[in-house]
């Protein structure tokens, strides 16, 4: 049966003191929603539709490159009405896959089982045994174990309670009987909601087929609803990425302080130390070791470089045998070959620099392009902004900057050139010579110290 898949994330989340709806607070980086958005896509549905109401626009601006149907619940009325905001959309031959905006470790693997144990006669139920279940609805099973309904915590009474078999939320339900079951649905119970939940007994009642999946490992359907349970799913989240890479063969220094939003591909004899994070698409060659305390976001790392500690790293692609920091700053869209050098307090933008070249201390190379075998003094600034206008920088091979030299773009220094230390250039400068800018020193002779008056 083609599968369509509801995602509930209408609620306010009112827990989370905070003026971002709950489905947009973010798990690595990225919106909870946007997670169960990418483990849904994974099961290549026929269609998503996503239930939205409290911060309406901003959750589907969030989210607009998402190939998603989009159904508005204005009120809040439980998460049957949710549900049902989105049947108009549904075809009857779909199966239902219900999903919840706020449960966003969900695995896709468990989700293909679930979907198997579905059909045109037959609901399938996700639970979860839970050391905790207090705030979930409880699976109430007769005497030879099958499923009979679903009980909500608050209209529970202490027998249930007692039940450790709590509702996931998640449910697959054959759309043209869950099109039924919900325009049956009451609000006579203790929050007088519409309760998705009661379907079950209703299927139940019409010997309809309930088939539970009991997932073992609950921190994958951990729901969110307040920040401390934001920063458990982070955890988790965490946890998951850093086992991925040991399986790998990385050595993480403490596999607790690593976090990878995004996606990190690694080769062999990778060494990262504490507080490393990682965001978008970052590639590190083979014996790459990366420093405490960086921030390296979608960059191409090559074959032995080594990344000191404190460096931010923005879309660059660094070669191998590369040098990196301590302290080094990238910003986007910078290329560096075999073997550079980029030292303490040295920011990099938009450049690109030749094979063995060295900016070690305290420089600014914004637009440049420097070649081979450069050396680039301490405190030299390519000047590459005249208020309105960008300008480059070129430096070509060989050449030899030194301190203190201001490098007013455009500009190109010859190769092989030298540049006397604290130059100003704002000409080109020819090959092979040593150009500089300077006032002549001087020495005042009978010069005497001003003292004061008593
Ligand atoms: C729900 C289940 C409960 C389960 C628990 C698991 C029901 C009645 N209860 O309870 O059995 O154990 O989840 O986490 O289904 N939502 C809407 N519109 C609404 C109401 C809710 O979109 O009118 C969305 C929320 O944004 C959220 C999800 O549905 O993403 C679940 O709603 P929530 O109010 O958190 O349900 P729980 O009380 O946690
Ligand atoms: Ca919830």
């Amino acid at each position: 049966m083609p599968l369509a898949i509801v995602i509930l994330a209408a609620g306010q989340g009112k827990r989370m003191r905070s003026d971002l709806p709950k489905v947009l607070q973010p798990l690595a980086g990225r919106p909870l929603l946007a997670h169960v958005v990418a483990t849904a896509q994974e099961l290549e549905p026929s269609s998503i539709h996503v239930v939205y109401g409290h911060g309406g626009e901003r959750v589907r601006e969030s989210l607009s490159a998402a190939p998603v149907a989009w159904a508005h619940q204005a009120e809040q009325r439980g998460t049957g009405h949710a549900v049902a905001q989105a049947m108009p959309q549904v075809h009857d031959a779909d199966l239902v896959l219900v999903l919840y905006g706020d449960v966003p470790l969900i695995r896709a693997e468990t989700l293909r089982q679930l979907v198997a144990l579905a059909g045109p006669k037959s609901v399938a139920l996700l639970t979860t045994e839970l050391d905790d279940p207090a705030g979930y609805g409880r699976i109430v099973r007769n005497a030879r174990g099958q499923v009979q309904r679903i009980v909500e915590e608050k209209d529970a009474s202490a027998r249930i309670k007692r039940i450790r078999e709590g509702n996931t939320g998640v449910m697959v339900v054959p759309a043209k009987l869950l099109r039924r079951w919900l325009a049956r649905l009451r609000t006579d119970n203790a929050q007088g909601e519409l309760y998705l939940t009661d379907i079950v007994a209703m299927a139940v009642k019409e010997k309809i087929k309930v088939a539970p999946l009991v997932d073992d490992n609950p921190a994958d359907v951990l729901g969110v609803n307040d920040k401390a349970q934001l920063a458990e799913v982070e955890a988790v989240y965490r946890a998951r990425q850093a086992g991925a890479l040991l399986a790998a063969g990385v050595t993480l220094v403490d596999p607790a302080r690593v976090d990878v939003r995004g996606a990190l591909a690694t080769g062999r004899d990778v060494l990262i130390d504490v507080n490393v994070v990682f965001e978008g698409n970052v590639r590190l060659g083979d014996r790459v070791r990366i420093g405490a305390n960086c921030v390296i976001r979608d960059t191409e790392i090559g074959d032995d470089t080594e990344v000191f500690p404190n460096c931010v790293i923005d879309r660059a692609t660094i070669g191998p045998a590369c040098h990196i920091g301590p302290f080094a700053r990238f910003r986007p869209s910078s290329k560096l070959a075999r073997g550079v050098h980029i030292g303490n307090f040295v920011e990099v933008k938009n450049s690109t620099l030749g094979e063995g070249s060295k900016s070690n201390h305290l420089t600014y190379l914004g637009d440049a392009v420097v070649g081979a075998k450069v050396n680039v003094g301490a405190g030299t600034v390519t000047c590459n902004y005249d208020g309105v206008n960008k300008s480059q920088t070129h430096i070509d091979d060989g050449a030899f900057i030194g301190s203190g030299a201001m490098l007013v773009a455009p500009v190109r220094v010859g190769a092989r050139a030298t540049i006397g230390a604290g130059s100003v250039i704002t000409r080109d400068t020819p090959a092979d010579k040593l150009t500089l800018e300077r006032s002549k020193q001087v020495t005042i002779d009978g010069w005497h110290r001003p003292t004061k008056k008593t």
